[in-house]
């Protein structure tokens, strides 16, 4: 079928992605796909390399891979590069997270190495626990986003870039909510000027992005993108935003579990959530003001999933909580562990345990290779503004104003893939097919 959608510019020349924070995730996603394009691992975990998307009937056998259907950037065409308070390359910062092992990264030695980190926009107050060198000084933050920005130039530049994309993996700044200044560009670069104390540092790279025409996703719970100064810019400049917070570990197996139980009408009256983690991560949430943030995106998901205004009688009682706790001994390999109180036929209680011994970065760093990819697509294809359709990957996704988010994984996958068929021109699937009887 012909696609009544304009033609998507093809993917000619090398993708930069451009990296806030350059920890555990962003290098175990880098190590990986020099890995993977060495011929010396699997892409276990991404979608764009190795999923199918079923096209037409389903009689008609149709399912080709994503990456065959869509035109997406290879991987041998990514050129990486990032910011970070600390002045360690890649290899130096992925040994210190410790989520690969030694051996395997010294397979890709010699390229992590190279991956050394521009100087961050930073600010302490955003993010307590931590204290790097390796930060830009200036009078204030618009200069620090114009640095931002030339930054950005010369990557491309000196890598030979024909499109960029940037993506969030700096540690969560602590709890904001929207203020005055975040509300238009105007009162944003105003405040830039004045260096007002409610832009985040990740608010001054979502800035530089917008400004230097690059897709933005945010990986973290920050507010970051999620302000109407971001939003204007991002459709004036025709660019595609997503967020936020990566979808992994324990939240990841709640957007599983959850809507099976609602499917079969299983009420639930209790949900206990903790966490054990070690790394650097694990560290900056210790911070309460950190944490906070991210208890906000891991509490939604459960009342959205469940809908207990719909169904009060199975959901309206239940209790949810979210611990983490800070342990050092574990490094990045976490242990969550979930008690759920369920009830069935006549309110007859049940109890469900999870524990998910489970490493974080290893789920994420596939998630980050997706959207990168999907977000340039996007891209060529002249979408811009908030792209729900990659709600699939994040914890609390971001929706168009007044919307609430979708946060059933199913409906997400559904979402995202009747998104790639119809770029492509394609039917999409319902899964309303002829029954056996019809
Ligand atoms: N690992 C996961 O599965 C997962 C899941 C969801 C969200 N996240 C989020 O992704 C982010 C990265 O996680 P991680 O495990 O790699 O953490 P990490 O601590 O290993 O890495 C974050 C890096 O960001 C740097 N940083 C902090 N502020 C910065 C700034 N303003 N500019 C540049 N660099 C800055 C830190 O120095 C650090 O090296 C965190 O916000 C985390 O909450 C991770």
């Amino acid at each position: 079928m012909a696609s009544s959608n304009p033609p998507i510019a093809p993917a000619d020349g090398k993708l930069g992605i451009l990296i806030p924070g350059i920890g555990a995730v962003a290098t175990t996603f880098i190590a990986g796909v020099e890995l993977v394009r060495r011929g010396q691992a699997q892409p276990v975990g991404s979608l764009t390399q190795l999923a199918t998307i079923r096209l037409g009937k389903r009689t008609e056998g149709k399912s080709p891979y994503i990456r065959d259907f869509v035109p997406l950037a290879k991987l041998d065409d990514l050129a990486f590069g990032g910011w970070d308070i600390y002045e360690d390359n890649a290899f130096e910062a992925a040994s210190n997270a410790r989520v690969l092992d030694q051996p395997q990264l010294e397979q890709v030695k010699d390229f992590l190495s190279g991956i050394k980190p521009m100087k961050a926009v930073f600010d302490q107050n955003y993010v307590k626990r931590i204290h790097g060198p390796n930060v830009k000084q200036a009078p204030n933050k618009r200069d620090l986003a114009e640095a931002l920005v030339q930054d950005i130039h010369d990557f491309k530049a000196k890598n030979g870039c024909s499109r960029l994309a940037m993506i969030w993996c700096g540690s969560t700044e602590v709890y904001r909510k929207p203020a005055a200044v975040h509300q238009s560009v105007e009162s944003f670069e105003k405040g830039l000027l004045e260096n007002d104390s409610n832009i985040a540092p990740s608010q001054i790279y979502a800035y530089a992005a917008m400004k230097a025409g690059v897709p933005f996703a945010n990986g973290a719970p920050n507010l970051t993108s999620d302000i109407p100064a971001i939003l204007d810019l991002a459709r004036d400049r025709e660019l595609p935003l997503c967020g936020k917070d990566f979808k992994t570990g324990q939240t990841f197996m709640k957007t599983l579990l959850a809507p099976g139980l609602k499917s079969r009408m299983l009420g639930v009256s209790g949900w206990f959530s903790t966490n054990i983690l070690g790394n650097r991560d694990g560290e900056v949430l210790e911070d309460p003001d950190s944490f906070k943030t991210k208890e906000e995106t891991k509490l939604s998901v459960l009342e959205q999933i469940l809908q207990p205004e719909l169904y009060p009688d199975l959901y309206k009682n239940l209790y949810h909580a979210v611990r983490i706790n800070y342990y050092p001994p574990r490094g990045d390999a976490k242990e969550g562990w979930d008690n759920i109180d369920i009830f069935g036929w006549l309110n007859y209680p049940m109890q469900i345990k999870i524990d998910f011994l489970c490493r974080d970065s290893i789920l994420a760093a596939p998630i980050v290779l997706d959207l990168v990819l999907f977000m340039d697509l996007a891209h060529r294809a002249g979408m811009r503004g908030i792209q729900e359709w990659l709600s699939f990957y994040f914890k609390g996704p971001m929706t168009a104003p007044g919307l609430y988010p979708e946060h059933d994984i199913f409906i997400q996958l559904m979402k995202l893939k009747n998104r790639l068929r119809h770029l492509m021109g394609e039917e999409l699937i319902t899964h309303l097919g002829l029954e056996y009887y019809d």
